[in-house]
């Protein structure tokens, strides 16, 4: 992962633990409506993929297993991790896209409501995204894939010449040399690996993506509404479909790019087809960036424009993630894709201990709040989820005393302790296990392993019923907390 070139390191700090009592009293453990749904604390476990699904995107032992573990913490709200909305094969990604993922998903829901006894709302992150492929071997991608075209006869002055003849000399050209013949696109496409943008209209299927997504979210929140899931929530954040659409760097020309208008009109049409199907009283919110941390990407000033179109669209929550984008990642390896959350956006998306001088916690805070005041000010009372670094109570009360968000999110702290809400919440804050932001579970992510935390996934392993990674090394859950 990209570190910030101060390399300034830092240690968690949690802070004073409150007491049961004014664990109690606290803004962060008191009630929050989002839209008809109560829930009971204002804390919040945000969506994060674990690849423990199978090849067909089933909910597994696994999964129900990874969310017990949350649920026994009893967060206000619990959001699956992105839960693919179409039938079509995506490696270990959950999925949502056909009536055949019903049982098991009802069967995620009895599991969570019973481990946090009844204490948990449960979200789903919908998402749809585009084909991305592995970085291509650059003899055979010069010998196969890459389509030869006039504009590299008319570069190589080479009219005259057969296609193989051409592609020969391209193999045999030093790689700086390709720079003047080969496209900017067929450059990334040699050197990253292929990946299809949502402005690609030459494509069929990427010019329908406004005719085909709305129908494709709506029947995946009836599906989420028929399990008995409580909400949804849709992806409209980091590198995917949605988010590229709201991107500044989506220059569709059919009326879903451009301006901001268009850049939110097709997340707009999505949510009124999603509200249209589920109705009124189902919560439906989404997640989007506060923003996007590239060069020339979308600011917190369009972030706000998005915030307000969705609130007076009728949203029902809105979280707010930051970064996390595919134009500033790293070059993968041959054989390897590219990975959203490998270059300086991806570090503000999951920034680690090693960081600058502003440190790795709460870096969304100020955009987060930037954007909850404007939507009160234009009178819109849509609760906002903030998330980012924050691993301890005083910071997220705080955020909730300041007018920062009316809900704190914690993710990776989540994962190093899934019953550390339980604890602060009975006063029993000094038996948390504290992330130390080594985001060495999003190094597996990275590599679609299964994910664990480096604090526990060694511990005990020789306890009764602990079950294990596929390597044998490492435990799959994090001991359980005995209240
Ligand atoms: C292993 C892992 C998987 C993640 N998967 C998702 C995801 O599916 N959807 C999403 O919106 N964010 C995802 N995230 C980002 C988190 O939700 C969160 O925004 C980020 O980790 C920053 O919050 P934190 O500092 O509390 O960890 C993931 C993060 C991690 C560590
Ligand atoms: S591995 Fe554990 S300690 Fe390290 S960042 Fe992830 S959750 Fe935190």
């Amino acid at each position: 992962m990209w570190k910030p070139p101060q390399r300034v390191k830092y240690e968690p700090n949690p802070g004073a633990w409150p007491s049961a009592a004014e664990a109690s009293e606290s803004l962060w453990f008191s009630p929050v409506d989002i839209g008809s749904l109560t829930l009971e604390h204002r804390t919040w476990v945000p969506a994060m993929v674990p690849w423990r699904s199978n090849e067909e995107g089933f909910v597994t032992d696994d999964v129900l297993d990874w969310y017990e573990g949350f649920a026994r913490g009893r967060p206000g709200g619990l959001v699956i991790e992105a839960t693919g909305i179409r039938d079509i094969p995506s490696g270990p990604l959950l999925r949502i896209g056909h009536d055949r993922f019903v049982p098991g998903l009802k069967e995620l829901v009895d599991t969570v409501h019973r481990a946090s006894d009844g204490h948990t709302k449960l979200f789903i992150q919908c998402i749809d995204f585009l084909a991305i492929r592995r970085r291509p071997d650059p003899i055979k991608f010069l010998e196969r894939f890459l389509k030869i075209t006039d504009d590299h006869r008319e570069k190589l002055n080479a009219a005259d010449w057969t296609e193989e003849d051409i592609r020969a000399h391209l193999v045999s050209l030093p790689d700086e040399s390709l720079d003047a013949i080969l496209t900017k696109r067929e450059l990334e496409d040699l050197r990253i690996g292929y990946r299809e943008r949502v402005t690609d209209t030459h494509l069929p299927h990427i010019a329908d993506l406004p005719e085909v997504l709305p129908v494709l979210f709506a029947d995946a929140a009836e599906r989420a509404r028929k399990v008995g899931i409580d909400g949804v929530e849709l992806h409209y954040a980091h590198a995917y479909t949605m988010a590229s659409f709201l991107s500044s760097k989506n220059t569709r020309s059919d009326g879903y790019g451009g301006a901001l208008n268009g850049r939110a009109r097709l997340p707009l049409e999505v949510f009124a087809a999603v509200r249209e199907r589920v109705g009124r009283d189902y919560p439906v919110g989404c997640r989007f960036l506060s923003d996007e941390c590239i060069d020339g990407g979308s600011s917190v000033e369009d972030a706000l424009y998005f915030g307000m179109a969705f609130a007076r669209a009728g949203m029902d929550f809105l979280s707010l993630s930051r970064g996390g984008k595919f134009d500033d990642a790293k070059q993968p390896s041959v054989g390897e894709a590219a990975y959203p959350y490998t270059g300086p956006s991806g570090y503000e998306c999951m920034p680690a201990y090693i960081s600058d001088d502003f440190g790795p916690f709460g870096r969304n805070i100020e955009p987060g709040g930037r954007i909850r005041r404007a939507l009160r000010e234009e009178g819109l009372e849509i609760p906002v989820v903030v998330t980012g670094g924050v691993h301890g109570f005083q910071l997220a009360e705080k955020m909730l005393r300041d007018g920062d968000a009316d809900l704190v999110g914690a993710a990776r702290q989540a994962l190093a302790d899934p019953e550390w809400f339980r604890k602060v919440h009975l006063g029993r804050g000094d038996e948390v296990r504290i992330c130390t932001y080594s985001n060495y579970c999003e190094g597996l992510d990275q590599k679609h392993k299964l994910v664990t935390c480096k604090l526990w996934d060694r511990l005990d392993l020789d306890a009764p019923g602990v079950k294990f990674s596929v390597d044998g090394k490492r435990r799959k859950t994090a001991p359980r907390w005995q209240p």
